[in-house]
């Protein structure tokens, strides 16, 4: 598994590495590969496949990696078009906004020096500043000062500063020479365990301007927080193999082991920048452009952005490092936002209650209604805030599971041929035609696929209210290792060769997870 990471090949890892969720399977076909053992079906072993995951791989050797075991693009649903509330609310946060923005642009002209008029360059941009915003406070960065200078005098005394405002005063991060036209933007970031999404504001309206969205990689190692605090917890530069943890300022002192840690943080960074990359080539932008970023994340989402060590958060009495994490530079983090701009991200409520449902409550104002409404955030990770002007109480649970086809033979995330939407026609000989994402061949089932097909495999009669197979008249009904087994769809339809399936015991697990994830939690 480590090996096919190294050559740029994400595989499916629910599990985190740790061989129980048989995800992961690869077939050798030369060379000397050892282990391998773990959860994998009889029929898989006998057709020559082992785990990825625990096996060694001892000389030169060539592996097949079946497309089920890749982990691929997800379908990653953003808002095209607003709806009027959301648009009302936006208006809403616009015009707050507009009292306490985060970064101003100045546009400034200074009269050029004289012997007589000797002040330093910065002293005399500083009091022109200090006039425009009306504030005592104004300091500038080391960047911004060592191209002040030469920016002042190549556009003959006028100049645009970009500040970023404080409570008392502003900080300039940028000078550029003449009068720049382009808003200050910001990006506002949600972070998700199994998706992660970008959007662009142009800073001046609150407006968004362009988004985009991704799957988060650290998907390869585990699905759910709890398996990604493991791996970042386990995992140390030893088994790392070249991984270098010793160099980056952010891991020196007592955290020369955490490799895990940093492995997690570097690739959601580079999820983080793979989508600021897209946004920018689409608009036209730099790095420099971007000011400011504000994070909405679950708590241990926010832990691994930051590289803080989340093991305490899943063993009792469920501790996070910290609530509120401190606003931090985009060059201290590696992200591709100016330098010197500012990340700072909501404020988590506990261990499972992070600030991705902070963000979402605030918005809707929930703190300032009488009425009594309930949030929900349905995540991998999923969060619900019930509440008033007066009070309000949370909780979380694993939604995951429930939703994206974990536990299932053929469950899977919406990937390019995940099956998500099922018709079967019993008057046609229990005739199965279905939807894939991309409409690319299947090679499985999604969480919204899934509860299409126990719907209609329960109104086409196959299976009864307790979810247990009928016999009824088609091929497609058949026994298989763990069971009956009804064939969604053959292989020869297939982007493998293999059936895809839904078994009894899928149909069990389905209503399991679906009954217990929600409800019970809550
Ligand atoms: Fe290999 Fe889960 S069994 S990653």
């Amino acid at each position: 598994m480590e090996a096919a990471q190294q050559a740029g090949i994400s595989m499916k890892s629910s599990c985190g590495g740790q061989g129980t969720c048989g995800r992961c399977t690869v077939k050798v076909l030369e060379g000397q590969v050892l282990g391998g053992e773990g959860n994998i079906s009889r029929k898989k072993k006998a057709e020559g496949q082992i785990l990825a995951c625990t096996a060694i791989v001892d000389g030169d050797a060539k592996i097949k990696i079946p497309p089920e075991s890749i982990l691929q693009e997800h379908q990653v649903l953003l808002n095209e078009e607003e709806d009027g509330l959301l648009m009302e609310k936006q208006i809403e946060a616009n015009l707050a906004y507009a009292d306490h923005p985060f970064v101003k642009k100045v546009r400034v002209e200074l009269s050029e020096p004289t012997l007589v008029e000797n002040a330093s360059d910065w002293s005399r941009l500083q009091t022109e500043i200090k006039g425009i915003l009306e504030t005592e406070e104004i300091t500038i960065t080391h960047r911004a000062l060592q191209q002040l200078p030469q920016v002042l005098r190549d556009g003959d005394w006028k100049l645009t500063a970009t500040c970023l405002m404080r409570d008392n005063g502003a900080q300039v991060i940028r000078v550029e020479s003449g009068g720049s036209e382009l808003p200050p933007y910001g990006i506002a970031l949600d972070i998700g365990t199994t998706t992660v999404v970008a959007a662009l504001v142009d800073l001046n309206t609150g407006a968004n301007v362009s988004q985009a969205g991704t799957y988060n990689r650290q998907a390869a190692y585990g699905d759910d927080v709890i398996t990604r605090i493991i791996y970042a917890e386990e995992e140390h530069e030893s088994d790392l193999g070249s991984h270098d943890v010793s160099n980056d300022c952010l891991y020196d002192d007592g955290f020369k082991n955490a490799a895990g840690l940093r492995k997690l943080q570097d690739v959601v960074m580079e999820t983080i920048n793979s989508l600021l990359d897209k946004i920018y080539l689409e608009q036209g932008l730099s790095k420099e452009d971007v000011s400011v970023m504000m994070v909405a994340a679950n708590t241990t989402m926010i832990h691994l952005f930051y590289g803080v060590e989340p093991r305490f958060i899943r063993r009792e009495p469920y501790i996070p490092a910290t609530a509120f994490f401190p606003v931090m530079k985009g060059k201290e983090l590696g992200l591709k936002i100016h330098p010197d701009g500012e990340v700072i991200s909501f404020p988590s409520v506990a261990s499972y209650v992070g600030g991705d449902v902070v963000s979402g409550a605030f918005l809707v104002e929930m703190e300032q209604k009488e009425e009594i409404s309930l949030f929900i955030d349905i995540g991998t990770n999923g969060e619900m805030v019930l509440g008033n002007s007066d009070w309000q109480m949370c909780c979380a649970c694993s939604a995951g599971p429930a939703f994206e086809g974990g536990g299932i033979d053929f469950g899977m995330r919406a990937m390019p041929g995940a099956i998500e939407k099922i018709n079967i026609d019993p008057d046609d000989a229990y005739r199965v035609s279905y939807v894939t994402v991309n409409d690319e061949p299947p090679v499985g089932i999604c969480g919204s696929g899934l509860i299409d097909c126990l719907a209609k495999l329960r109104t086409s009669g196959i299976i009864d209210r307790q979810g247990h197979m009928q016999k009824v008249e088609t091929p497609r009904m058949r026994q298989g290792e763990e069971g009956p087994e009804f064939v969604i769809a053959w292989s020869e339809e297939t982007g493998f060769e293999k059936d895809i399936t839904i078994s009894e015991a899928d149909i069990q697990n389905l209503i399991r997870r679906r009954a217990l994830s929600m409800p019970a939690s809550a």
